[in-house]
């Protein structure tokens, strides 16, 4: 199937020339000037990247996840390349919010685009503790609760796994700040839209999906996981078509705007992700691969609306032809 034939009906006549679409979409009054960001965890927390990629060129950006305390993170090795993917167990190491705070916002100043800060946590107070924090800077424009984690449990349990504890969470969390709540939800499920539900009746602005699915390797030579926490998340193209499936469900369940990733590694799997139903998109295994996929991926998408003649890039998201 080619590209083109992913929608239908748009054919123009001749003499008609494709109008320059326009990028901006709004993501729960957060609004970006592109579809494209980089996912948490996989693009430090931007300025490491400067070098190699114009972040102001991105819709947003999305911190690695900081936590209150200081974290260590989880024992090595902590990172996989599997058949078609990655598996990681970093067990959210960061310098903690403090640090966030002396260190690393002043150098968001001159930033062009918008900062989201992804929030994790032990328990709903330190959640809405850092949220509540971190409000108070202009710098900051959304925050990413990452309740989804694999390599974190939460009372036995990850947080997004669980639909009271995810509407508990979110509820508290709302309460703490007035910037847009982004949910970021685990492929970890059953039900994704259950958690999904949950998130929306705690308050949330918009979610995020997915993160990493559980998964290990291992050493048969040593009999050992590969991975010093011996298991750890799944990432890149090989959770693509589960992550599009969910955002798919999560779109016809609910009615806040969806941020999709899991294997984007170029313009049409993002392109893929907005017709399942994404606003806006997230690039994260491929940075490794290749800093500038977002920027790249961004200049694919332009591409793709302008030559099937769409207007604006929400108009293709949902747009799902199921006849
Ligand atoms: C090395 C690595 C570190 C990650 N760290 C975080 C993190 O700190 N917080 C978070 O919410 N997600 C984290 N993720 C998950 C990604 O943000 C993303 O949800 C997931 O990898 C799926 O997208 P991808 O297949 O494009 O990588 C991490 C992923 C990787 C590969």
């Amino acid at each position: 199937m080619t590209a083109r034939s992913l929608t239908q009906g748009r054919s123009y006549g001749e003499g008609e020339h494709p109008v320059k679409p326009r990028l901006e979409v709004n993501i729960g009054g957060l609004e970006l000037k592109n579809p494209v960001m980089v996912a948490s965890g996989t693009f430090g927390y931007g300025d490491e990247f400067a070098d190699y990629v114009d972040i102001n060129k991105l819709g947003a950006v999305v911190t690695k996840t900081i936590t209150k305390s200081r974290r260590q993170g989880t024992r090595p090795p902590r990172v996989y390349e599997t058949a078609a993917g990655m598996l990681n167990a970093i067990g959210l190491q960061n310098n903690g919010l403090q640090d966030f705070i002396d260190n690393k916002i002043g150098k968001y100043k001159n930033l062009k685009t918008k900062l989201i800060v992804s929030v994790g946590g032990e328990t709903n107070e330190e959640y809405a503790d850092i949220v509540s924090a971190l409000s108070a800077y202009k710098e900051v424009s959304a925050f990413e609760l990452n309740i989804s984690c694999p390599n974190i449990e939460y009372k036995d349990k990850i947080i997004a796994c669980d639909e009271g504890l995810t509407l508990r969470l979110v509820k508290e969390v709302r309460r703490a700040t007035r910037l847009p709540l982004i949910v970021k939800l685990s492929p970890n499920v059953t039900d994704i839209a259950q958690i999904a539900q949950a998130a929306q009746e705690g308050g949330a602005d918009a979610v995020s999906l997915v993160n990493t699915l559980l998964g290990m390797a291992i050493d048969v030579k040593s009999r050992k996981s590969v991975l010093g926490n011996i298991t750890g998340g799944l990432s890149g193209p090989a959770i693509k078509p589960v992550a599009l499936r969910m955002v798919w469900q999560v779109h016809n369940r609910i009615n806040l705007p969806i941020i999709g990733m899991g294997g984007i590694m170029n313009a049409r799997d993002a392109v893929e992700f907005m017709i399942a139903g994404a606003s806006a998109v997230a690039v994260g295994t491929a940075n490794f691969v290749e800093p500038k996929t977002s920027l790249e991926v961004l200049e694919g998408i332009s591409d793709y609306l302008c030559e099937h003649r769409f207007k604006t890039a929400s108009e293709l998201v949902g747009s799902l032809n199921v006849s």
